[in-house]
This record gives structure tokens, sequence and C-alpha cells, in this order.
């Protein structure tokens, strides 16, 4: 496609719903000073479909059967711009037909490509730039303070909440900053010389775990890493928090993280660690990718090669199973929290797995008895395994067992005290919530046993020693009240929940899209202190997402896409929109 072609019919709404777009001479004008590296964010499935919309026959058969091959593929997925790992960010939930995408129940399905359907652009953003260095991030910013076309920062594209997703965005994608780097004496830039030198890596914003812990493996070391092979180290999953399962003994991402290198929307390169920059450094730790800047890399500290000890607990997963199991490990998670294991159930693989970090096989025997319990009264049994290295129990029992993708899916989670965990009411609300949805986890992967040192997660992560979620999905060609009622189902399922653990809150990276009080539930006390930051570094709001510090709230086009389950986020009404949809139920 002719560059002057594809910027007119972007400056001329050809290409996006949005009212905000740019001329074709500052478009022109962007993609001159970035080197002509501009490119069109192309939807994953275009290649399936025979026509683009309006546009010339684009169906490639080879690629498209790969697609539908890989569709639930996390690493494939992450490899694309046009993907997003939770699919309803590929489409515009609110304009039925504006959505470019097969059929996730059967990726095969022709009809999920032939007319009326077409290849039309969703939330997938129309151009994008992949970042290499830090005049690329100014270009930017330049551009979207003088033509106020909205920023999106994408790296792996595994955000629940669309926050690295919009329609009529220009997106930075940080796929190329590969940088990995170990450092036996790294001291934080601008500390005292005599501070204490630590084992740490250095990550670029585009690493992701897989090769994080296969370097780490290599090098013998330990990354703290979270479930998933193709989440980023260095976006949003450290700035929102980062879980392991590990954390219970190493912390959360933030807990660990040493520094960051930023170029905040001054386009000032800084460097933010505990001894310069300080605000923005508790800032990165805990208020959410996509808000404070754009990270070029992170510094984490990392620990020796570690001997794990597992627990496998396996089971009959009747519902009725499910429930007494976790009736019965709710019991000793907090024992086992304040021992040092971190661990995931997940019934619909009728089993849980634990692990631990330090013990030896006699201590780790000893200490998981309230485990060993919680699966023999359901009649289930149970394996210990010790495994050389982190890497070697990621692939063991992560990787094959990794949380489905290439649907729509949406969740609501909460996080857990000890005393959440002993009011059998609260309990059994959650567990209900998770077993009667689509999908149903128990995370024990909170920094029980560290002590917080200045990050800006919600503090009722120090006490949780569960993060729970449930999910429900929907398929294919469903209407907006059709994925309206899943939002609802939600938020009544855990209603109970929320009521009954007031003074906790939930996890900003797995969170429900709809989070009531969602400052609060995220952020607790800190929300105050995030947004003067927000405000000092950011002043224009060049960087604005769903939910993040500072947002500026629903009615901003960037998040018309956005469903409006309760009816009070959008003044704007909805009756438009549902007579502009470009193609009625033809499925
Ligand atoms: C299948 C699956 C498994 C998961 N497992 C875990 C887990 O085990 N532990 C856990 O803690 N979380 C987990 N998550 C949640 C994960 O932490 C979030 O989805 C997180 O937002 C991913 O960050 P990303 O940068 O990889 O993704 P993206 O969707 O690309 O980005 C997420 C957010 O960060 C921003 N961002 C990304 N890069 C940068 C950057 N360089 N500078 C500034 N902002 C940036 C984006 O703008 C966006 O707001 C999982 C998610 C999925 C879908
Ligand atoms: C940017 O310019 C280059 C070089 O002229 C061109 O090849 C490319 O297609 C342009 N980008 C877009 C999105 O049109
Ligand atoms: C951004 O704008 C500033 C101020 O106009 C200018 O000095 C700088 O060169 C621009 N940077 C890029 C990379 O476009
Ligand atoms: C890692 O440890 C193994 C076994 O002790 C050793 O052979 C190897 O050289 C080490 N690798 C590095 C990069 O230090
Ligand atoms: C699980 O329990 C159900 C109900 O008791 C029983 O019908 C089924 O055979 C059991 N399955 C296994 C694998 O034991």
């Amino acid at each position: 496609m002719k560059s002057t072609s594809f910027f007119a019919n972007l400056a001329g709404g050809l290409l996006s719903l949005n009212a905000v777009t740019a001329s074709q001479a500052d478009w022109t004008t962007l993609n001159a000073t970035v080197g002509g590296r501009l490119q069109v964010g192309v939807p994953f499935s275009q290649p399936c479909f025979p026509h683009a919309a309006g546009g010339p026959k684009v169906q490639n058969e080879a690629l498209c059967a790969e697609i539908q091959a890989r569709n639930e593929d996390h690493i494939f997925r992450a490899q694309h711009f046009g993907a997003y790992e939770l699919t309803q960010w590929e489409q515009c939930q609110t304009q039925k037909g504006d959505e470019c995408m097969m059929d996730w129940t059967n990726p095969t399905n022709a009809a999920a490509f032939a007319p009326p359907r077409q290849c039309r652009q969703g939330s997938v953003p129309p151009v994008y730039l992949e970042v290499n260095d830090v005049d690329d991030v100014r270009a930017a910013y330049n551009f979207t303070k003088k033509t106020k076309v909205p920023l999106v920062v994408k790296n792996s594209g595994h955000d629940y909440i669309g926050r690295s997703a919009g329609p009529g965005s220009l997106a930075l994608w940080m796929k190329n900053l590969q940088k990995i780097e170990l450092e036996t004496q790294f001291v934080p830039a601008g500390c005292p010389p005599a501070t204490k030198p630590a084992l740490a890596l250095t990550i670029g914003a585009g690493q992701q775990f897989r090769t994080i812990l296969d370097f780490a493996k290599e090098n013998n070391i330990t990354f703290a890493a979270g479930a998933d092979p193709s989440v980023g180290a260095s976006g949003g999953w450290v700035m929102g928090g980062g879980h392991s399962g590990l954390s219970p003994t190493f912390g959360l991402g933030v807990d660990r993280v040493l520094e960051f290198k930023i170029v905040t929307p001054d386009g000032v390169l800084r460097t933010a660690n505990k001894c310069q920059n300080e605000d923005l450094f508790f800032a990165l730790r805990g208020g959410g990718g996509g808000t404070f800047g754009v990270v070029l890399e992170s510094t984490f500290v990392v620990e020796p090669t570690i001997t794990v000890q597992v627990v496998l607990g396996m089971y009959n997963a009747t519902r009725e199973n499910s429930k007494k199991l976790i009736q019965e490990l709710a019991k000793g998670a907090e024992g086992l929290a304040a021992d040092g294991w971190g661990g995931y159930v997940t019934p619909a693989l009728a089993s849980g797995v634990w692990l631990h970090p330090s013990f030896s096989e006699e201590e780790a025997q000893k200490s998981s008895q309230s485990l060993l319990d919680a699966f023999a009264s359901v009649g289930g049994s149970h394996m210990f395994f010790t495994m050389p290295t982190f890497t070697d129990f990621f692939d063991t029992f992560i990787a094959p067992n990794t949380d489905q993708v290439g649907r729509p899916q949406v969740l609501a989670t909460r996080l857990f005290s000890g005393a959440a965990l002993s009011d059998p009411v609260t309990v059994d609300a959650m567990i209900d919530g998770m077993l009667d949805s689509d999908f149903g986890q128990i995370l024990a992967v909170t920094p029980y046993n560290v002590k917080d040192t200045g990050t800006s997660v919600n503090p009722a992560w120090r006490k949780a020693v569960w993060h729970t979620l449930m999910s429900y999905n929907w398929n294919f060609g469903s209407t907006l009240d059709e994925i309206v009622a899943q939002y609802n189902k939600l938020t009544e399922k855990w209603a109970v929940v929320r009521e009954r653990t007031a003074d906790s809150g939930a996890y900003l990276n797995e969170a429900d899209v709809f989070e009531p009080n969602y400052q609060t539930a995220f952020w607790g006390d800190n929300y105050d202190k995030l947004l003067a930051i927000k405000n000092k570094y950011d002043p224009d709001h060049l960087l604005d997402c769903w939910h993040c510090v500072g947002w500026k709230g629903p009615q901003d086009p960037l998040y018309k896409c956005y469903p409006d389950p309760s009816g009070t986020l959008k003044s704007s009404s909805s009756e438009e929109k549902r007579e502009s949809d470009p193609i009625k139920d033809e499925l």
C-alpha cells in the first residue's frame, strides 16, 4: 500500500471511527522523522479474509492456516503487532462487526471470513512504530502533543483491561528492545559508593519470560518470573506488581526491581532508582504501565540457582470435590504462605501445584502436611518432586498448562488475607464464583514474607495469602447485549466477595474491566501520591489508559469500544451505536 494513500485514508477517517486523527501531512512528517519506519497495524486474522474493508485482496492461505493452527499460542500472538492475547482487545466491543477475527471456538470456520464479514480495524492501533531508541519515543510524544492522536504503549499485548490497544491510536511497540545483561556487582546509578552491590539482571522492555528463564538457567541464576512464557518482564508486569510462584519468599517484581530507564513525557531519558528520581521510582513500582512514561529497560535483583521442592496434588474435580478441597486448602493457606510456599490451584486441570525455593525434601514434606490432608479429604493424591532450577519447574508444571488465550476473556479477582480465608461465607462466595465461571484459579503468589520498601502497590498485597480469579468468555459473533451480560454476571457473582473483603483490593494487572472504586482497589492509600507524580511528569496527559492513575475517563474517544454495562459510564447514547452497527446479527 502506498504511504500517501494509507495516510490519506487515515486522515480522512476511513480507517478509524475515532474522531481524533491527524492530517496526512502530520503523519507523513512523523514517518519522515522516524526514517520511514511507521507501520500499518494489521489485525492478526487479516490473512484469512478475502478483502480488507474496502481494500484489495489480502488473503494469504499459508499465513491464514498458521494463524488458525496457532490461535492459542501465547508466544506466537505476542510476536504479532495486530494480535492481543485476549481477543476482545482486537475488536470494538461496542460496534458489532468492527473486528477482524476468526471464530475461536473453531478457527477454521469459514463463515467468520465470508461476507458480509470484513476485516475491520477494531481496537488494533492503525499505525505503530517499533521503538529502537529514545528519539523514537520523543518523536511520538511530539506528534501526540501536536495532533492529540492518542498514544498507546504495547509490549506483549497481555493486558486484561485493554491498556495496550486503542482505536485510532498511534502505538509504540517495545519488542525490539531485547537487551539481557547480567552484572555481579550492580549498584544503582547515583547511589553512594558504599552501597552494597547486587547480582542483577538488566532486561530490555521487549524481553519476555521464556527467554529470560532460558538465560537464567544457562547462567546459573534465578529470576522470579510469572506463570506465562510471553508476558514481558520490564513492561506492564513489573509496573503493575508482578507476581511469581516465588513471590511468597522473594517478593513481587516491584520488590525486586532496582532501577528503571524511562523516557518521561517531557522527552527526557531518566534513571529512576532509590537514589535519584525517587518519586518516579515509587510510581513505577506498582503505579501501572503506560502511565508515567515509556520504560526502555529495568534492572532486577536475581538469586543464584535454587533447587525447587514441588508438591503436585491431583483429584477428581467434581464440583463438590473442588468446593471441599478449596475449603480445606483455605484453612492451611496462611501457614503455607508464612513458610514460603507459592502455588496455583486449577480445578479445570484437576490439580494444584506448590513450590518452595529453599526447603530440603524433609522440610518440604513436613511443612506441606495441610496440602496433603486437603487432597486426601477428597480422595485425591499427591507427589513430591525436586527440580534443579526454577526454569525446570516452569517447563514441567507451568508451560504445558498456561491459562488459555486467543479468545475473549474477562476477569474478576481479589486479594484474600488469612483472616478473609477464615470466614466461611467469604470463602464459599469465592468458590462459587470460581466454579460457576468459565475458568477459575487460586494463585498463592503474594509477597507474604517480604516487607514493603517503598512500592506503590496496594498495601493489601502484604497481608494477602491468595489472589484468586474467576472469568467468563463469550462466543464468536456475540452481540453487545450478550457481551454486557457476561460483564454483569461477573459483577454479580463477585459482589459478596468484594463486600466482605472491603479492606482488601485487587491486582490491577488481572482485574475486572469495571472494577468498582478501582483507585482504592488497585492502590489503597497510595493513589493520591501517585496522582501527584503523574501530574508532575505528565501534566498534559500525553499518556492515558483505562483505570490508570490520572485516567481521563470513559468518555474519551480512546475508550469508545469499551461497553457500558451499568449504563452510567458514558453520556453519549448507546442507541446511536446500535444503529450504526456495520453488520447485523448475521451469524
Ligand atoms: C495468560 C496470562 C498469564 C499471566 N500471568 C501473569 C503472572 O503469572 N504474573 C503476573 O503478575 N501477571 C500475569 N499476567 C498479567 C500481566 O502481568 C499483565 O497482562 C501485564 O499488563 C502484561 O504486561 P506486558 O507489558 O507484557 O503487556 P502489554 O499488554 O503489552 O502492556 C501492558 C501495560 O503496560 C504498558 N507497557 C508495556 N510496556 C511498557 C513500557 N515499556 N513502558 C511503559 N508502559 C508499558 C502498556 O501500555 C499497558 O498499559 C498474565 C496475563 C495473561 C494474559
Ligand atoms: C513510511 O514511509 C516509508 C518510506 O517512504 C514507507 O515505505 C512506509 O509505507 C510509510 N509508512 C506508512 C504507515 O505508510
Ligand atoms: C521533539 O520536539 C522538540 C521541541 O520542538 C524538538 O527539539 C525535538 O527535536 C523533537 N524530537 C523529535 C525526535 O522529533
Ligand atoms: C553454571 O554452572 C554449571 C555447573 O556448575 C557450570 O558448568 C557452568 O559453567 C556455569 N555457567 C555459567 C555461565 O556460569
Ligand atoms: C469422579 O467422580 C464421579 C462422581 O463420583 C465418578 O462418576 C467418576 O467416575 C470419578 N472419576 C474418576 C476419574 O475417578
